[in-house]
């Protein structure tokens, strides 16, 4: 691909995202966003090459010599920021699960609604009988909405074929629609999303073709870089857990999980797989955050499930950020309990009901995203050597991005020097 030379100038507030310190943002740290004002970025070849004040960037002599070959963007005062990094999200699936939302609407839970046929077990049918390009087509589309809303990095799951066939499907169908779209995407096996109907009453065997068949495929073809699980109640249980993540191991794939989401699981038996990151995090045991924190294992919190859940309990973010353990935000965007594909909505929910400060949301979802999906080295910040990945809102003040919830002030989006304009 040949990019342009792109220089966004007169950029109100610039957040950079940079820090001295290596690692994921913990404790006070997850507030400093590095803030540029009136600043300028310019971007050469999909990277950025340098990030300062539009005063120290014009009187650069390669930038004065050229300045007639690069595309020239003026901000106008708005705030630039790195594009979110949506770690956390099941992207291949046919039909929205209205029959739930309605269910839930009368009174009943995510568990009982699955226990009587609906769930995760209800959007299989629909992925196992759609063809491939059906499904890239949905991805797609989802993939640029995003990008419409800011996100530059999407991690996409499978898990809603649950057969060897519809899990290489679905993860085919992310690899094609990644290939159209300029950001980044990092596909993720969810094989262990739930067992499915066919297998019902013998787990053991499911495991085992989640094991030695799914798993070996995947890793074979290349079709994901990390392999999840949906470790809780009615799902898989931590041993279960244990077993895969020795699979996925043995074949090279990294791991994370769905975790403490509808009841509590010990972390010391997980943390020895090194999990990227474990996601949810509703139940937390205060005995097993100095392990977390001392880990490079981020908790991601997605409380757009919580809301679309209509939970009145959410993640206690402010007991794990004190403990000291490094948090991100991502959307879960799904048919069944989250469908928003909006990060700044993810963070709003973090700000109100988590009582996350809208600095650490916006870290929570850059910088800490990028570390949730090992790729902090090149995602998450505005700084020279990383990839060219930006977002535009038409705000001057970055609190104002999750402070306007339900509406889209992106405005533009560059990812991987790639500008593509939200209207
Ligand atoms: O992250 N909890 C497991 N997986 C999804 C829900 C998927 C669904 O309900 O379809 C989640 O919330
Ligand atoms: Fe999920």
């Amino acid at each position: 691909m040949k990019f342009k030379p792109l220089l966004l100038v007169n950029i109100g507030q610039l957040l950079t995202l940079r820090s001295a310190v290596d690692g994921p943002r913990r404790g006070a740290l997850l507030s400093e966003l590095g803030i540029i004002r009136d600043a300028a970025v310019l971007c050469l070849g999909g990277k950025i090459v340098s990030a300062g004040t539009t005063r120290d960037a014009l009187r650069d002599p390669w930038l004065k010599k050229n300045r007639k070959k690069i595309t020239e963007i003026d901000c106008g005062g708005r705030v630039v920021l790195p594009g979110f990094v949506d770690s956390h999200t099941h992207p291949v699936f046919a039909h929205p699960r209205l029959v739930d939302f309605e269910k839930r609407i009368s009174g009943a839970n995510y568990e009982e609604i699955a226990e009587a046929g609906g769930g995760i077990r209800s959007s299989i049918d629909g992925v196992r009988k759609a063809g491939k390009s059906v499904l890239t087509k949905k991805v797609s589309a989802v993939l640029g909405e995003m990008a419409r809303h800011g996100t530059t990095t999407v991690e996409a799951k499978s898990g809603y074929g649950l057969n060897l066939e519809s899990e290489l499907k679905s993860l085919e169908a992310i690899r094609a629609a990644a290939r159209e779209w300029p950001g980044t995407v990092v596909p993720t096996l969810l094989g262990a999303h739930v067992v499915p109907a066919e297998y019902r009453g013998r787990p053991r065997e499911y495991v085992d073709l989640v094991c030695h068949e799914m798993i070996p495929a995947v890793a074979k073809r290349k079709l994901a870089q990390f392999v999840d699980v949906f470790c809780d109640r009615g799902a898989f249980s931590a041993e279960e857990t244990g077993q895969i993540f020795t699979a996925a191991e043995e074949h090279g794939l990294a791991v994370r999980a769905h975790l403490g989401q509808l009841s509590e699981t010990r972390l010391g038996p997980l943390l020895q797989y090194h999990p990227a990151s474990l996601d949810h995090m509703d139940y937390a045991n205060d005995a097993d955050l100095a392990a977390l924190a001392q880990s490079d294992t981020v908790a991601t919190f997605v409380p757009g499930a919580n809301y679309f859940l209509g939970l009145s309990r959410y993640p206690d973010a402010r007991r794990l950020i004190a403990s000291g353990v490094a948090v991100a935000l991502a959307t879960d965007y799904n048919p069944g309990s989250s469908p928003t594909l909006s990060m700044p909505m993810a963070m709003s929910l973090a700000c109100t009901h988590m009582k996350m400060s809208p600095a650490e949301a916006i870290a929570a979802a850059t910088i800490n995203g990028a570390w949730a999906l090992r790729l902090a080295d090149r995602k998450g910040s505005v700084e020279a050597g990383k990839d060219a990945d930006l977002a535009v809102f038409d705000v001057g003040d970055y609190r104002e991005i999750p402070y306007w919830f339900g509406a889209n002030r992106c405005e533009l989006t560059i990812m991987n020097g790639v500008p593509i304009p939200a209207s």
